[in-house]
């Protein structure tokens, strides 16, 4: 699919999918490393749910994969900012799910030309809970939100649009293990329980262009991962030089102390 129809197809409907990054063997390797550092730690850390490319070489390799890179680029434009990436795992059976959300709700960044990348590290299927979107939703504009407080609902407070969404108008971002899907920031989205009896792993990376500004909240980073950044909206991140090493815990602690208020949101 070429860039233009990519360009056509997300801007229509508010989403784009499948995107092939990695090949099913290099979404496997990324999944034991993960695996690898949960067993270590008793399961993945919150703090290390978002941004963690600041500390971790593989997946700041990752967020700047071309195959990545040039569809986002499509949709937003050349100059390119990683704002922050996050984990979204569904264990066996896990009654989780996430309420039909826009993502712009709480962010507080303008204008809404934030596109998120989800990517694949295991298969994402109707029967494991992949993401699911209402086609051209991004087109309605910001629709008011509640709190639900769900018990199983993976949002921090249960948010979900004030709307009565019919779930046949719901698509299945059905992916293999290493493709990703592109959804825009306004489009209403939601995921159902993961009824397998293996876990769906994904990662969400957030990307912006470089003129989005935050409307509140303290200064936040983000980082150039293409072309250049003549707005400085946000102060920009270094890139670590080796797992986990003290610059990059640093550098990490000091990002998610700014980015306190994407926790209670984005999960
Ligand atoms: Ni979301």
């Amino acid at each position: 699919m070429s860039d233009s129809s990519i360009c056509e197809s997300y801007r229509t409907d508010g989403y784009y999918f499948p995107i092939r990054v990695l090949s099913p063997d290099e979404a496997g390797e990324c999944r034991r490393r993960l695996e690898a550092f949960e067993s270590e730690h008793q399961g993945l850390p919150d703090r290390y749910r978002f941004k963690t490319y600041l500390v971790w070489t593989w997946l700041d390799r990752l967020i700047r994969h071309p195959r990545i890179l040039d569809a986002v680029e499509a949709v937003i434009g050349p100059d390119i900012l990683c704002w922050s990436t996050d984990f979204f795992i569904k264990e066996p059976h896990d009654p989780g799910f996430v309420s039909w959300h826009q993502d712009s709700t709480y962010w507080g960044l303008e204008p809404p030309e934030v596109v998120t990348a989800w990517l694949g590290l295991t298969d994402s299927t109707e029967e494991n809970g992949c993401v699911r979107v209402v086609p051209g939703s991004h087109l309605d504009g910001q629709i008011t939100h509640h709190d639900t407080f769900g018990a199983d609902n993976l949002l921090s407070r249960g948010q979900e649009v004030m709307v009565k969404v019919d779930e046949r108008e719901g698509v299945d971002l059905t992916l293999s293990a290493g493709e990703a899907s592109l959804h825009h920031v306004l489009v209403v989205h939601g995921s159902r329980p993961n009824a397998s009896s293996d876990r769906r792993i994904g990662i969400a990376f957030r990307y912006l262009p470089t003129h989005v500004r935050q409307t509140e909240g303290v200064r936040e980073s983000a980082m150039l991962v293409r072309g250049v950044d003549d707005y400085g909206n946000f102060d920009l991140e270094p890139r670590p030089r080796a797992d986990f090493d003290e610059a990059a815990l640093a550098s990490h602690a000091d990002a998610m102390g700014r980015f306190e208020r994407f926790g209670e949101t984005s999960r």
